[in-house]
């Protein structure tokens, strides 16, 4: 069928009659451009008649396969509260909003209810893999993941660390309970997922103002000694910047705290990075840490704009964040509108180097995602060696939000277009990760 993926920043591939084979183990083994029919394309690389079945994009309908989506950074378990902030900025919305919801998952029941929500909403909108914040609580932590594996989304599951000045019903009392629940959380994950193919533990301090410099230094370490990787927040908004400023004397930069504890380096996660220097964009360059731009979370919280081609320019990775619930959709094709509509923001103060493309959007959504996350030889795109980690994307389904008038439409690149901007998951027909059928409406479990 007709294949729709990202080879690099500005390339978004379309092959309107290819052949993907992929083996039993979800690898791509062949990617044929141009074919008459899958079965031609089997046989030509020897595949025996009868050794595999056929899944087509549906010919009489507007179709494509698009890789799966990467959630570089999202709170799970602040789902119940998208679409609620108010007029709060961050560290206010913090105090009202998010703390009293995280505390409420001492509780293993709620822990499980929104947990499965969130997992099924965002798997059925083509996030195939999700970098996950927790909350502060071991057991709820540990059901995230064995959650996310039962339903077969890749994850990487965070518990939040937070020892220093943090509210005293939502924290970590001390530095050893912080220390001792994170590695109980890890070798949970280990014991459920051996070689952490598909859920993964990774380290979580909170961001710098809700941590001690002993914490983050001892996750710098830990990161260091495991080869685990990282998640933080970095410079998402003004008062929190000066806040860590003021907390964290022995750096000179919000960047420099986690560079000085080690915490800095090329499975990191940095979400925001709305404020950065320019000494910092170096030093995060150099560092080889990924940025997950999170810009409907940006506008919404009115903590700023990313200059996300300024990032790129400078060679550092990014992918793309709904940041649930900073961020009201758990849907990264909103969270690509989004970046596209921020960047011309950006570009009407006046440097139109700062616009983004469809193109462009879509590869921060895929190629980009897998960069930040440590993942790209293995996902992103459908090239050969890779997993088939995909989605259906049907335009003219039942019940779809995006109207097609054939003919208006001259090039794929124009329903692309009309995906990226009136789509939903009404249109994510089927879901794949590591080559199993996972989610989608076409599909009953
Ligand atoms: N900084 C520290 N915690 C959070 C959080 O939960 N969400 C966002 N957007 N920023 C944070
Ligand atoms: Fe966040």
């Amino acid at each position: 069928g007709t294949i729709v993926h990202s080879l690099a920043l500005a390339d978004l591939q379309v092959l309107p009659s290819a052949a993907v084979g992929v083996d039993e183990d979800g690898t791509i083994e062949f990617l044929d451009p141009n074919t008459r029919s899958a079965e031609a394309s089997a046989e030509k690389h020897s595949w025996p008649v009868g050794s595999y079945s056929v899944v087509s994009s549906d010919p009489a309908s507007v179709s494509f396969f698009f890789p799966g989506f990467f959630d570089t950074h999202i709170h799970a378990s602040q789902y119940p509260n998208v679409g609620l902030f108010g007029k709060t900025t961050l560290l206010d919305w913090l105090n009202s909003y998010t703390f009293p919801l995280e505390s409420s998952f001492a509780d293993l029941k709620v822990a499980d209810n929104v947990y499965s929500r969130v997992i099924a909403r965002t798997l059925g909108n083509g996030t195939t893999t999700a970098a996950y914040y927790a909350t502060v609580h071991t057991a709820g932590t540990n059901l995230l993941a064995d959650l996310a594996l039962k339903a077969g989304q890749r994850a990487f599951i965070g518990r939040c660390c937070m020892d220093a000045n943090s509210p005293d019903y939502y924290c970590d009392k001390t530095l050893e309970d912080a220390q001792k629940a994170t590695l109980e959380v890890i070798e949970h994950i280990t014991k459920i997922d051996p070689n952490h193919d598909i859920v993964c533990p990774i380290l979580t301090p909170r961001f710098a103002a809700s941590c001690s410099k002993e914490l983050l230094c001892w996750l710098g370490k830990l990161s260091t000694n495991t080869n685990l990787p990282v998640q933080t927040h970095i410079s998402e908004n003004m008062l929190e910047v000066e806040l860590v400023k003021s907390m964290h004397t022995f750096a000179d930069s919000y960047a420099g705290v986690y560079d000085k504890c080690g915490l800095l380096h090329d499975q990191t996660i940095l979400a925001h990075a709305v404020h950065l220097t320019d000494d910092e964009r170096a030093l995060i360059a150099k560092r080889g840490s990924g940025i997950a731009h999170c810009p409907a979370s940006n506008s919404a919280l009115t903590s700023g704009e990313t200059r996300v081609k300024w990032l790129l320019d400078a060679g550092v990775k990014v992918g793309l964040g709904t940041d649930v619930s900073g961020g009201f959709t758990p849907s990264i094709l909103h969270t690509a509108r989004q970046a596209l509509l921020v960047s011309r923001h950006l570009s009407m103060e006046g440097d139109e180097s700062h616009k983004l493309s469809i193109e462009e959007v879509l590869h921060l959504a895929t190629v980009g995602g897998a960069e930040v996350c440590g993942l790209s030889n293995k996902l992103g795109n459908f090239l050969p060696g890779k997993k088939w980690d995909a989605q259906l994307i049907t335009l003219d389904c039942k019940n779809s939000p995006v109207d097609i008038f054939p003919w208006e439409l001259k090039t794929h690149e124009d329903l692309v277009a009309k995906w990226l901007f009136n789509g939903d998951d009404r249109n994510v027909t089927k879901v794949w990760v590591d080559g199993k059928l996972v989610a989608g409406t076409a599909f009953t479990s």
